[in-house]
């Protein structure tokens, strides 16, 4: 089946503290936009990419696919929220492929973890990356709090991994809070959804502390 990775890197990336948005930031060398790219096209030699970026950023954005053949990446602009910014890439993605929702700010995601998701989607029709939680977790009810189960409870990562189809149609709704990943706006539409195994270490760039990390982390990975 057809394969499309909507990688999306047009959040603004407020909490890094600094005015390039974190995809663009260099990690070994290369923006974390790159790295996040480049594990999609060593996972499948076949595999387009759109990568949708902030409407301020389009030149940097584009330069950078550039480093990638042009007819496996397409670029487009994002929206206000991450919702708009998946429903904007979805507009490039035919509905006889399979579709890939992956957050730039994810750039550890392995080639590994890329086909795990696809494999299973292939034959369940989606498949999420869950991690379990190391910390223990409790839940806030009114002004009081309760311990919850670690067991009950997943982590949820990208890449997202749906049939393009079921998840265009999914992102036609309107928007509501609770749709913080592509799981949930699929679910409100009845979608019964397959988690399989994430990777501890496909972590997101969200504070400079976890740039830092991510860069030890990738300098381990290359010897
Ligand atoms: O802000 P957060 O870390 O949750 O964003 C997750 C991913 O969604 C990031 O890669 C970010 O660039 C992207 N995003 C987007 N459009 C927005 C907000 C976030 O593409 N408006």
């Amino acid at each position: 089946m057809k394969k499309t990775a909507v990688i999306v890197a047009a959040g603004s990336g407020i909490r890094m503290g600094s005015e390039l948005p974190k995809q663009f930031h260099e990690m070994n060398g290369k923006p974390v936009l790159w790295h996040s790219i480049k594990a999609f096209t060593d996972a499948y030699d076949d595999i387009e990419v759109v990568v949708v970026l902030p409407a301020t950023f389009l030149d940097l954005g584009a330069g950078l696919s550039l480093e990638f053949p042009a007819h496996v990446v397409r670029t487009t602009s994002g929206g206000a929220s991450r919702f708009e910014s998946v429903r904007n890439g979805l507009e490039l993605v035919d509905d006889d492929s399979l579709v890939l929702v992956h957050d730039a700010a994810r750039c550890l995601v392995t080639p590994a973890l890329v086909q795990r998701c696809v494999e299973a989607a292939t034959s369940l029709g989606n498949a999420i990356p869950a991690i379990e939680s190391n910390d223990s977790l409790r839940v806030i009810i009114g002004d009081r709090n309760e311990q919850i189960s670690r067991e009950w409870v997943r982590l949820i990562q990208t890449p997202q991994v749906f049939k393009a189809d079921i998840l265009k149609r999914a992102f036609q709704q309107d928007y509501e809070p609770s749709f913080t990943d592509e799981a949930t706006v699929a679910e409100n539409l009845g979608v019964t959804i397959h988690l399989v195994p994430g990777e501890r270490e496909n972590l997101k760039i969200t504070t400079p502390a976890d740039l830092a990390v991510a860069e030890l982390l990738l300098k381990k990975r290359n010897g």
